[in-house]
């Protein structure tokens, strides 16, 4: 069986960091059939749009998406449907990716890295399933209008919808109760249901759906409390599932707690398990090209594309394992050197990781 790869590296430091995951796909002895296509602002210089219909359709024929990451200030004037943002919006609504896997672990090399105490997140391991093609993200009708009355009646104003159909909680439900049941089964829902509609629709949905998972312990937090918690004591939640919107933020706020976002992968996938796979950090143009940036993040993220999309398990436990023993050899790229430890480059990153592969 050919696995197909498609293998977006974008912007910035995108090409260095693929780059490296690839080499460690490649070396795994798998029939895998790789295609580069570009996308966020350089294909946007190359073809005139951040995702263009050849990159999209290279996306929509594989098993798997490798991204690395899109943006760059150069193209912040741009309208809207032309950066590089709307590149990585098209692709999880054309391919349905969503669900969202966004792991916050502290790798105990590293836990000098946060900024707390170590004794707060040490050995912090929480899972946010965020849900990504729904919510104000996409909800119609938005844009910008003269408001018909209340006190600013006459005047412009810019507008979103929110939104949430039962289907679409039901299905991010289901994903994060199982993923819990692979965890520590407990499972604490994010919304804002003292105030809005959509979360009060959303928690009664989710309560409904946790019938399904009675070994599951089912919790409820409203947004800003969670946010507050998980600087409080982040150990205290397992996984976390939450809308689109919350996500995005909550999953910063989770990522900065390892104190290491050069070292998180993230996995969106569709109801097929075809997923596209990316570093939770972005695409730093102030490092690119300077080999200096960290590919474990990247790496990491193929190994959950050999978990979810490939279904190769054992494949992707092989490459965790040796991240991690490049981590315990005491090798570090810039973001997480410290006094004591070996500092590399990217590339020198994924030579040790192919050694630690073999
Ligand atoms: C993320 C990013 C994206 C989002 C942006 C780049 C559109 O912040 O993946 O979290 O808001 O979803
Ligand atoms: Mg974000």
């Amino acid at each position: 069986m050919t696995y197909k790869i498609a293998v977006l590296p974008g912007d910035g430091i995108g090409s260095e960091i693929t780059e490296q995951a690839q080499r460690v796909l490649g070396a795994l002895g798998l029939d895998l059939e790789m295609t580069t296509a570009p996308v966020g602002g350089t294909a946007y210089d190359l073809h005139g749009h951040p995702l263009p219909p050849s990159t999209l359709e290279l996306a929509q024929s594989s098993n798997a998406i490798l991204f690395g990451a899109v943006g760059d200030w150069k193209y912040d004037s741009l309208a809207r449907e032309l950066r590089p943002e709307q590149a990585i919006l098209g692709l999880r609504k054309a391919l349905g990716l969503f669900a969202n896997f966004r792991p916050a672990i502290l790798y105990p090399q590293l836990a000098n890295a946060s900024s707390l105490k170590p004794e707060i997140v040490s050995g912090l391991d929480i899972l946010i399933v965020r849900e990504l093609t729904g919510d104000i993200y996409f909800g119609q009708p938005r844009g910008s209008r003269i408001a018909e009355d209340g006190p600013f009646k006459g005047e412009r104003q810019g507008f979103d919808t929110m939104h949430y159909a039962e289907t679409e909680v039901r299905r991010i439900a289901r994903v994060a109760f199982q993923a819990a049941q692979k965890r520590q089964k407990r499972l604490c829902s994010v919304d804002k249901a003292n105030v809005l509609e959509t979360s009060q629709f959303w928690r009664d949905i989710v309560i409904s759906v946790a019938a399904e998972y009675p070994d599951v312990e089912l919790s409820h937090m409203y947004v800003d409390n969670a946010a507050m918690q998980l600087v409080r004591a982040p150990k205290e939640f397992d996984v976390i599932v939450t809308g689109n919107l919350f996500g995005d933020i909550l999953s910063d706020e989770a990522a900065m707690l390892t104190g290491s976002i050069g070292m998180l992968p993230s996995a969106s996938l569709n109801a097929s398990n075809q997923g596209l796979y990316e570093p939770s950090h972005g695409s730093a143009p102030d490092i690119a090209g300077k080999n200096m940036a960290n590919p474990l993040a990247t790496i990491l993220s193929a190994a959950m594309l050999l978990r979810y999309s490939l279904n190769e398990e054992a494949q992707a436990c092989r490459v965790e394992a040796a991240v991690q023993a490049v981590l315990e050899k005491g090798l570090r790229t810039a973001d997480i050197f410290e006094e004591g430890s070996t500092k590399v480059s990217t590339s020198e990153m994924g030579d040790a990781v192919l050694k630690a592969l073999e």
